[in-house]
């Protein structure tokens, strides 16, 4: 997306506000304690959702989330439920997803939670550079743990479940030279000032390369697979002192509930958004970098999967299997 674009998506384009019935519906949204998610999940108990688990890492931010929501829609007092999920503790995450697994029904997972910073480190346990182990690897591995509850509420209730990642157009901000590495996630292991300046949209990148290769073998189980981009928006985003960012919210951002609208429309869009990238709350594949869409893109998709498969496999023998 060029300038000009974004400029016009940010200052003149206004998603639409959500409608759609949530009646009966259990819904999943992680990083609601704040910013993007917080507000999707208040969109959610608007609109009737049965059950909706706010899936975060600090419970006393989400106890004062869900009180918010609760007061400011007058939603039931048992249908928001905070359950812990640390991305930076695989422990966390097989914890949580073993606990949601005995839901009766899942109706959508929206993966929002992810981080912009400008400091290295390295994540304890993990081994990878904590934008890539959050945004990335801890957030498929989730995704990857939770899609037998998804297939079988698909199955079960004749739904179609939703799995959301919350991505960015500036996925288009990053030259992504690692990808030519011969191991692309080692190659993000290693601190360089250059590329790490371009770390957090080569997360956002990477969310829609690994998105656009591993839809094609969810098609026929029922589930929903797609990516968005919820524009600019006022969040808690820049709090680890992102400057580029901080400037950018200044002058351009949307508030963060007309930005939580393309998250609550994008988790009720239909078979048309699979394997898709949604803006501005419409399935908008044109708006994808023009590596994404190239033949290197798709290499890049192949090879990032190929390398992801491998960690996951490494933290879960067999986990893989339940694409
Ligand atoms: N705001 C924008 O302009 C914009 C634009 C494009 C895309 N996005 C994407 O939108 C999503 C939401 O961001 P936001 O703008 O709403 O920012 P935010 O207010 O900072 O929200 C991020 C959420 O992620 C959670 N989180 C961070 N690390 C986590 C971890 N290790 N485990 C579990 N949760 C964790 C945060 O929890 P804590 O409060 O505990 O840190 C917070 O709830 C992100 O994926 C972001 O990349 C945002």
């Amino acid at each position: 997306m060029g300038m000009l674009e974004f400029l016009y998506s940010q200052l003149l384009v206004t998603p639409v506000y959500p409608t759609t019935s949530c009646a009966g519906q259990t819904i999943i949204v992680t990083g609601s304690n704040s910013g993007l998610g917080k507000e999707a999940a208040r969109h959610f108990a608007r609109l009737g959702a049965s059950k909706i688990i706010l899936a975060v890492r600090n419970i006393k931010a989400g106890e004062a989330a869900k009180y918010d929501i609760e007061n400011t829609t007058r939603c039931n007092a048992a249908v928001i439920e905070v359950w812990p999920l640390d991305l930076a503790s695989y422990q966390s995450i097989k914890l949580f997803a073993t606990r949601a697994s005995d839901l009766p029904r899942l109706d959508i997972l929206l993966e929002n939670a992810g981080i912009a910073t400008h400091d290295w480190e390295i994540v304890q346990g993990i081994g990878h550079e904590r934008t890539i182990a959050i945004n990335v690897i801890s957030t498929f591995f989730l995704a990857i743990l939770m899609l037998p509850k998804l297939k079988s509420s698909a199955k079960e209730f004749g739904i179609q479940p939703r799995l959301t990642i919350v991505s960015s157009e500036v996925h288009a901000w990053t030259k992504f030279p690692e990808w030519k590495a011969p191991n692309t996630f080692d190659a993000l292991n290693k601190q360089s000032k250059t590329t790490f300046s371009e770390r957090y949209p080569t997360s956002k990148l990477l969310e829609i390369l690994l998105l656009r290769k591993i839809a094609p073998a969810l098609e026929g189980s029922g589930v929903i697979l797609n990516a968005l981009s919820p524009g600019l928006c006022h969040s808690e985003l820049a709090r680890e002192g992102n400057p580029f960012l901080t400037f950018l919210k200044f002058f351009f951002a949307r508030t963060t509930e007309m930005g939580s609208r393309t998250l609550v429309i994008a988790a009720m869009a239909g078979s048309e958004s699979h394997g898709n990238y949604m803006h501005n709350g419409k399935v908008e594949n044109t708006a994808l970098s023009p590596f994404v869409r190239s033949n290197d893109g798709e290499k890049a998709s192949e090879k990032v999967w190929d390398e992801l498969s491998t960690i996951l496999e490494s933290i879960q023998p067999g986990v893989t299997g339940n694409l």
